[in-house]
């Protein structure tokens, strides 16, 4: 890992959805630049060895983002290591592969409920410490919501769901900065992990007939987390930001 550029030097930060991925990139790389790192998400094991990797104070704490006292829980876990919360990030998400013919109302509740009902209790549950420290709080909104692919429609309803929640924490909460931060595809995380070999293969044969594969526009995660980081790092607040593939070739570029 190369040095991080920015100086975090003392942020209390709570990444949930930090046991894989995106989440415990951030957190390691917050770590690096000097922030106190909670680490969330529901394995333990797995938050345990970020924790020992963390270079900097850090702490594990287990929490169901679905479950409001999990996440009371978690804030409280992380107030009481550090003695407040600057930041929240919401890098906790799911996303089921299925055509919209063949997906379950089972897929559809886990996908609304982890990415959409999850960062409303998280951000509920953080809010009185936020509100005290001035803080904010970051979710990651996906590339997906301006590129629909077949397959990843409930995934991309339930994107613009959360950006459709973070206007609204805006709204309510004018003294909380509220941040969307949109991800292009990113390599090296869970986010395949449990897609049915069946129907990625019929998927897949979709996105190539149509070309819309999207393998030539992945980033390396590691260029992910340090551009978080770098926006966690910004003096001022940024309401919505894009981190999408450094390229110069327009046709490698997400449509
Ligand atoms: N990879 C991409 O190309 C890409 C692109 C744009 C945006 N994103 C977004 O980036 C975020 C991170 O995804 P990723 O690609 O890094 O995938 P990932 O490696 O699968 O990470 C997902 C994280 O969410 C956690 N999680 C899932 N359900 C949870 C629950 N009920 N409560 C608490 N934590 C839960 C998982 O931990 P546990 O299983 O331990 O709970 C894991 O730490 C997601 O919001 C995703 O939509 C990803």
């Amino acid at each position: 890992m190369t040095a991080p550029t920015q100086d975090l030097e003392g942020r209390r930060i709570l990444v949930l959805g930090a046991s894989s991925g995106i989440g415990r990139s951030i957190g390691l790389r917050a770590s690096a630049a000097g922030a106190r790192v909670t680490f969330s998400a529901r394995r333990l094991p797995e938050l345990e060895r970020a924790v020992a990797e963390a270079p900097g104070p850090a702490l594990a704490v287990a929490c169901d983002a679905t479950q409001a006292e999990d996440c009371a829980r978690a804030v409280d876990a992380a107030v009481d290591a550090f003695g407040g919360l600057d930041d929240l990030v919401y890098a906790t998400g799911m996303s089921p592969l299925a055509m919209l013919e063949e997906a379950s109302a089972e897929e559809w509740h886990r996908v609304l409920d982890v990415n959409v009902v999850g960062a409303s209790l998280m951000t509920a549950a953080a809010l009185a410490a936020l509100r005290e420290s001035e803080g904010s709080a970051f979710y990651i909104s996906s590339y997906s919501v301006r590129q629909p692919l077949p397959g990843l429609a409930l995934y991309r309803v339930s994107k613009v769901a959360l950006d459709g929640l973070i206007e609204c924490w805006r709204m309510e909460h004018p003294d909380v900065d509220f941040t969307r931060v949109v991800v292009g595809n990113t390599q090296g995380t869970g986010f395949a992990d449990d897609w049915d070999p069946d129907r990625l293969n019929r998927t897949l044969k979709i996105w190539v007939e149509r070309n819309l594969f999207p393998a030539a526009t992945m980033m390396p995660l590691a260029t992910v987390a340090e551009s978080l980081v770098r926006i966690l790092a910004a003096p001022g607040y940024v309401d919505d930001v894009a981190i999408m593939p450094r390229t110069r070739d327009a046709a490698a570029r997400p449509r």
